[in-house]
């Protein structure tokens, strides 16, 4: 791989160029006003996989978004490596709360990113690290030593649930099929403690609807009498957990599968510093389910969220009104081998229960995904420690994630295969919030890394 990271070496520049391009480009999926946009992106993507030599690329559309996939076999006989990743981002919202303008791509100095850091939305999720394979690929193709074929496989709706890929896949099993998926998508403890990824979280996603009153009242002439919805959805939310943050849904860890405790000493070896953690959120105490380290309650425990409640008046100045209404959305992170839509019976079911006479509820489901496990005992682990030991200089460490990448599940259910989980993100580059950004270090250490996992997979398929 010595000409391919020489290639790599004297194109760092025309890399990042290409990046900023697809960085410029709000392919925001959640919001219908930007479906053109997301399109442009997709394209955009496409023709940059094709000047990187990739023999076939498609861009299929779908009932969403569209898919842009590449084939790229040289030898029947190799390996085949799947990538995945998305093009699709997270609304840059509040826009106000950015320092640089989301699809303006700068590169600033920051504590963490000594040696700069590229503030964009989807710099780091997943623009930049879906790219880093498009830029490795070119590197490893140009100098002759790509020792797989290669499938690509980049989104345009993984930030809205992925619906559509779901689909894609089951009906494209053959075009599919390979003998390992490829994922950046997730984080390293830090920029010297490589790590894997060998776990994601399931997640089961829902809004609920309090209805009170037939119209908003006057709260001093009716108020004291009537049912207040933000009052009861409130008080329902908070019965949600006891005072040791345990959730109190009947039947919700039914399923889980408890993790044994020398894995969980084991995870806790993880360098972790807790006031670090803390400093960096600007907060002064951590708050989760008791019994549990930070470091388990972001990874092997389920978690119930609010993620955005409202109702009655939220404009500038007092008025005095009862709401008719309230809403809120709750996610809630599932562990293995809790199943998604069980979860979401399982809190409609409570949910509606627990109303109180004078409301009415209504749960409307939204996406969800089932947990994976990527363990560290199988060939491609192996392929991706290895890449990572020659890339940093150290044996990476298998940490479990706490976000979710639903199609993984999926992957393993469809095509049978197994996925390998090499981010290069930091846990504090901001990603879903205001300044997202992505370590140029990472950036380029993802591009030199990935050839090095092509290199060693062929070897141990051999
Ligand atoms: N890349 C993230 C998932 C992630 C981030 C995993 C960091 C591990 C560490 C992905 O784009 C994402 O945000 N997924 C969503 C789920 C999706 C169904 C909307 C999530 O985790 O909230
Ligand atoms: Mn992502
Ligand atoms: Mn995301």
């Amino acid at each position: 791989m010595l000409r391919t990271q020489e290639y790599v070496e004297k194109n760092k520049e025309q890399f990042l160029d290409k990046l900023f391009q697809l960085l410029r480009i709000p392919s925001i999926s959640a919001d219908p006003a930007y479906r053109n946009e997301v399109a442009r992106t997709a394209d955009e993507v496409a023709s940059q996989l094709r000047l990187a030599g990739c023999q076939s690329v498609t861009v299929f559309n779908t009932a969403g978004h569209p898919i842009v996939f590449g084939e790229h076999i040289i030898d029947p006989a190799l390996p085949t490596v799947l990538v995945y990743g998305h093009y699709d981002v997270q609304p840059p919202d509040p826009l106000d709360l950015w320092e640089t303008p989301p699809f303006e791509p700068v590169i600033r100095i920051t504590e963490t990113h000594p040696q700069g850091a590229i503030f964009a939305r989807g710099s780091c999720d997943d623009k930049g690290q879906a790219m880093m394979h498009v830029y490795a690929f070119e590197a490893m193709v140009a100098s002759g030593e790509l020792p797989c074929n290669v499938k690509f496989m980049i989104e345009g709706e993984e930030e809205v649930g992925s619906t559509n890929l779901a689909t894609f896949c089951q009906e494209n099993k053959d075009k599919l099929s390979c003998d390992v998926v490829l994922i950046s998508d997730t984080s390293v403890i830090a920029n010297d403690i490589p790590s894997i990824t060998v776990g994601l979280r399931g997640l089961s996603y829902v809004e609920v609807e309090v209805t009170g009153p037939n119209k908003d009242l006057h709260s001093g002439v009716y108020g004291g009498a009537v049912a207040n919805p933000a009052q009861v959805l409130c008080d329902m939310i908070a019965s949600l957990k006891d005072d040791k943050k345990h959730i109190l849904i009947p039947g919700f860890y039914d399923d889980v599968l408890e993790v044994s405790a020398e894995e969980r000493e084991a995870m806790n070896t993880a360098p972790f510093n807790k006031q670090k953690y803390m400093d960096g959120l600007g907060v002064n105490a951590t708050m989760g389910e008791e019994g549990f380290t930070v470091l388990e309650q972001t990874s092997i425990r389920p978690t119930l969220e609010i993620n955005g409640i409202w109702g009655g008046y939220i404009g500038e100045g007092a008025k005095t009104v009862l709401p008719s209404k309230a809403f809120a959305k709750i996610s809630m992170r599932l562990v293995p081998n809790q199943k998604s839509d069980v979860i979401t019976s399982l809190f409609a079911e409570h949910f509606t229960r627990i109303a109180p006479p004078g409301v009415k509820v209504e749960v409307r489901p939204h996406h969800g995904g089932e947990a994976a496990v990527t363990p560290s005992d199988t060939p491609e682990y192996q392929a991706a420690a290895g890449a990572m030991q020659k890339s940093y200089g150290k044996t990476p460490i298998p940490v479990r994630g706490g976000g979710s990448i639903p199609i993984v599940a999926l992957f393993e259910k469809v095509l049978q295969v197994k996925t390998v989980l090499m981010g290069f993100g930091l846990d504090s580059d901001d990603i879903h919030s205001p300044n997202e950004h992505y370590g140029v270090f990472n950036f380029y250490k993802g591009i030199e890394t990935i050839p090095y996992f092509y290199e060693e997979y062929a070897r141990l398929k051999k």
